[in-house]
């Protein structure tokens, strides 16, 4: 079955029952909670907790969508057969109603099967499906778990997991969310490692596949990581539509189904090598080349911060493979023009001439950053200078050291993935481990001076340039609620007695602006917001939406301090516990800092 039949028989499948078609939104998120859009349902939060109405904006209590997607978390992965960091998310929902009055549970299992076996035709004895096991205060599903059997799916095929695998959300550090029951489909014993446990989220194998996840959306998940009913229940599901398409082709990968294998034949064609040989690499330039379309096409450019560098990180790596393979100038045009071919019909915005253009500069650039640390890297190759024999687990005969590495990332700014990839390609280890010790190192010796620099503090800092540190999140905020996103910080320095903030703005603040900007973090101050604090992993921080502008200066598990619930920053502290112990703020000065940077200058005075 092509994959447009499946988005044909999808949408009529629904739309005979009731739900309205809603188009997919941008992969920049509207509400900033998240870096990108990563699950259907994102567009709509404020339905499932009753905040807003959904028959007001939708008139229909009952939906569907095809949403584009991009999950940051999953460019490790890709490469196998089942990840792709940019993907179509089918889903339908239903928001608000229950069992009698529309679907909750029931109903939801119900339309996934008989879509699933009815109209796709798919065995249903493949089918192993999961259900939430109970953990923290939420009850197992003991709801799910009979309507299944009630369905058809024998109790040998219904596997228990608990919150990891089966509670679903936030996206954000707060938000609806709920168990979630999944059906996943047995691709058979040949991918199999033939565990007596074998199953689904089996960890030896790849042998089941999720191809459903159905959400019971009926919680509210607090700041303080405690749990609240929901005033209503909501279904949220979702299926990746390039797994189903594998699958409904016969496919062990999506990238030989239709969504892909135009790409990969030419690829084939223009690297003169074989697809069977470079799996991997080939994966990748699809993947990552595609995702990049669609991000340049929703209007994200490459940049150091935020997802401007989600999209340079993988056009880069799509770049440097063309690169060592030999790809001639322009390699990526006809590539363009196939995705156009496949996606256009279904997506107007990636026929944008601006996708070439983007992609053409960034090459330059890249391979400007790339000549001399290239040079070097060859250099350190052919003289077998700088190194040194790894442990045994690494068996290549030549080996790279993690101070050469190191050297060539921080001296020539080499990036790590390219050296990385360039290593496998020529047998020779790289040492990860030791890589990123030598990274840690660097990064303890250069602490004290980063932190001074970036508007860290240290561990003397006084209570007075604690509240004034508390105070510049809070200014940062309030100067991208009025002046726009792009007015991120680019430096900031606090002593007891003021904050110093230089931000990116091309033009002198007005009078009004500043007067707005002024009462805006007042406001704030006397609501006497809680300021909280987050350990999580630099990753999830800016898959939450975390602010972090500066890209590699971070460790891996880093400090969110959140600000009520609008100003989220990764930092490294210290804050003051309550907005209310601020006092009152005053603007000094604005004024240029240097060219397209402010700088604006603020006290605390007593209430
Ligand atoms: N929101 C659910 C998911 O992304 C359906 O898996």
């Amino acid at each position: 079955m092509l994959s447009s039949e499946i988005r044909e028989k999808f949408k009529k499948f629904f739309e005979k029952r009731g739900h309205k078609i809603i188009p997919s939104s941008s992969l920049i998120p509207a509400d900033e909670t998240v870096l990108l859009n990563s699950a259907g349902m994102q567009q709509f939060v404020k339905y499932f907790t009753g905040e807003k109405d959904i028959l007001e904006d939708f008139g229909n209590r009952h939906l569907i969508s095809m949403q584009k997607c991009f999950r940051t978390g999953d460019i490790e992965e890709i490469g196998d057969d089942t990840h792709n960091t940019f993907f179509e998310m089918f889903g339908n929902w239903s928001i608000g109603i229950d069992e009698k009055t529309g679907y909750f549970k029931e109903g939801a299992i119900k339309l996934a099967l008989e879509f699933f076996v009815e109209t796709m035709g798919l065995d249903k004895k493949k089918f192993c499906v999961t259900i939430f096991k109970g953990e923290n205060e939420i009850p197992r599903d003991n709801e799910s778990f009979e309507i299944w059997q009630k369905n058809g799916i024998p109790k040998e095929r219904i596997r228990e997991f608990g919150a990891k695998d089966n509670f679903w959300g936030p996206t954000a550090l707060t938000g609806p969310c709920g168990p979630c029951s999944e059906i996943h489909y047995d691709r058979g014993e040949k991918f199999g490692c033939n565990a007596q446990n074998c199953g689904p989220n089996c960890e030896k194998c790849k042998r089941f596949v999720e191809i459903w996840n159905l959400v019971f959306m009926e919680y509210y998940k607090n700041a303080d990581g405690s749990y609240k009913k929901l005033p209503q229940t909501n279904v949220d599901t979702g299926f990746g539509f390039e797994r189903l398409t594998a699958i409904m082709q016969d496919k062990s990968s999506a990238y030989e189904t239709d969504l892909f294998y135009p790409i990969i034949q030419k690829l084939e064609k223009i690297s003169n090598k074989n697809y069977n040989d470079f799996k991997k690499e080939f994966r990748i330039i699809c993947d990552h080349l595609k995702g990049s379309i669609f991000l340049i096409a929703d209007g994200v450019e490459p940049s150091n911060i935020g997802r401007g560098y989600v999209l340079r990180r993988i056009l880069r790596r799509a770049i440097g493979i063309a690169f060592r393979f030999g790809f001639s100038e322009n390699w990526y045009q006809d590539l363009i023009k196939i995705f156009q071919d496949i996606y256009s019909e279904f997506y107007n915005e990636i026929n944008n001439p601006k996708i070439k253009e983007i992609i053409k500069q960034e090459e330059n650039k890249f391979l400007k950053t790339i000549e001399n640390g290239l040079k070097e890297f060859e250099k350190i190759i052919a003289n077998g200078i700088r190194y040194i024999s790894l442990p045994t687990a690494i068996k290549n005969e030549k080996n790279i050291s993690a101070e050469s590495s190191f050297y060539l990332y921080q001296t020539y700014g080499f990036p790590v993935d390219f050296m990385k990839d360039l290593c496998a390609e020529k047998n020779i280890g790289f040492d990860e481990k030791g890589f990123k010790e030598e990274f840690k190192k660097h990064q303890d010796i250069s602490r004290a001076g980063a932190e001074k620099k970036f508007g860290g503090l240290g561990k003397t800092a006084d209570y007075k340039a604690v509240k004034l540190h508390t105070a510049t999140h809070l200014l940062h905020w309030a100067l991208r609620e009025i002046l726009g996103k792009t007015a991120q910080q680019m430096g900031s320095d606090i002593t007891n007695e003021r904050l110093r903030f230089d931000f990116a703005y091309p033009r002198k603040i007005t009078k009004q602006g500043l007067e707005k900007i002024e009462d805006l973090v007042n406001n704030k101050i006397r609501q006497g917001l809680d300021v909280r604090k987050q350990e999580t992993t630099y990753k999830k921080a800016i898959e939450s939406g975390a602010l972090g502008f500066f890209k590699n200066k971070y460790p891996e598990i880093v400090n969110v301090y959140t600000v009520g619930d609008f100003s989220k920053e990764i930092c490294a502290g210290p804050h003051i516990s309550n907005t209310a112990e601020l006092g009152n703020f005053k603007i000094l000065k604005e004024e240029s800092s240097s060219a397209g940077v402010r700088r604006i200058k603020a006290i605390l005075n007593e209430f």
